[in-house]
């Protein structure tokens, strides 16, 4: 048994119910599961080779739960690569949630708005991505049951998702903009050179998370949606240091408005 089925295992057997959508919340954002009714909550360390969250702001839960009629799974708190996880640890969770059945992948995370026509606390929905992390979760055998071993990552970000999160953000008044999300490794912020450069090459936002996950989810040929929440306008940009204080409570300011288009739109997407 691979440690994949060991834990898929486990949690058919801790769940009585099993969604075909997961939702991963970014830094701050974990407040969202307290949305859901019907939970069962598993502390990650109860879930066997899965791997702890130590990043601050992230708790470390995997919530089963309702929201309305849909069923879904929330993983509060997820591994980073600059906590010292290997690409196939930061993404086992998807890999997990592949075999448990998940067909559709939401993500949220935290970001450095890199484009000048973001601020601080602006939503933005993901439309394609940068990898700068030097890794990719793929590299190594490749298990022709999972996914191919070349993998198309010309629509990664599922383009009937985006359209249904325009449109139910405009239903719901919220400012949603869109963009590429250059993924670097972290942990030290970017310098704001490397902020100059990631602008001139297509870059909307800089994070430290999300890419390995959606390259996994697309391997297995899931739909995936992300959403940054712009937490601090990136180096260089305003006259301040970045501080990981400012990331979290730009999260906790946004949270409530995430809340309220994640609570319509992922209903709306189940059925999509
Ligand atoms: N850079 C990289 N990752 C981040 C940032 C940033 O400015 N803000 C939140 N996550």
């Amino acid at each position: 048994m691979t440690a994949v089925e060991e834990t898929v295992a486990y949690l058919r057997r801790r769940l009585p119910r099993l969604p075909r959508m997961a939702l991963v919340l970014g830094s701050g954002l974990g407040v969202f599961a307290e949305s859901l009714s019907d939970t069962v909550g598993v502390p990650y360390e109860e879930i066997p080779n899965w791997p702890r969250s130590t990043a601050i702001g992230h708790d470390g839960r995997l919530i089963l739960g309702r929201l309305g009629s849909l069923e879904l799974i929330c993983l509060s708190g997820r591994a980073h690569l600059y906590e010292g996880y290997t690409p196939a640890q930061a993404t086992f969770s998807v890999r997990a949630m592949g075999k448990l059945g998940v067909h559709s992948l939401i993500l949220t995370n935290a970001a450095g708005g890199v484009n000048l026509a973001y601020e601080q606390g602006t939503l933005v929905l993901i439309s394609d991505h940068i990898n700068l992390q030097g890794s990719n979760p793929l590299v190594g055998p490749n298990d022709d049951a999972l996914g191919p071993r070349f993998p198309d990552m010309s629509a990664a970000y599922d383009e009937h998702y985006r359209h249904v999160a325009k449109l139910v953000a405009a239903e719901l008044h919220i400012t949603l903009a869109e963009g590429v999300y250059a993924a670097l490794l972290g942990p030290s912020y970017e310098t704001p050179a490397e902020i100059r450069y990631l602008r001139a090459i297509g870059a909307d936002l800089v994070g430290m998370s999300t890419v390995p996950e959606v390259i996994v989810a697309n391997h297995a040929g899931m739909k995936v949606l992300a959403i940054s929440c712009v937490t601090n306008m990136a180096a260089g940009i305003l006259p301040q240091k970045i501080t990981h204080e400012e990331v979290l409570e730009t999260g906790a300011a946004v949270r409530d408005t995430l809340v309220r288009l994640l609570k319509e739109l992922l209903p709306r997407l189940e059925a999509a």
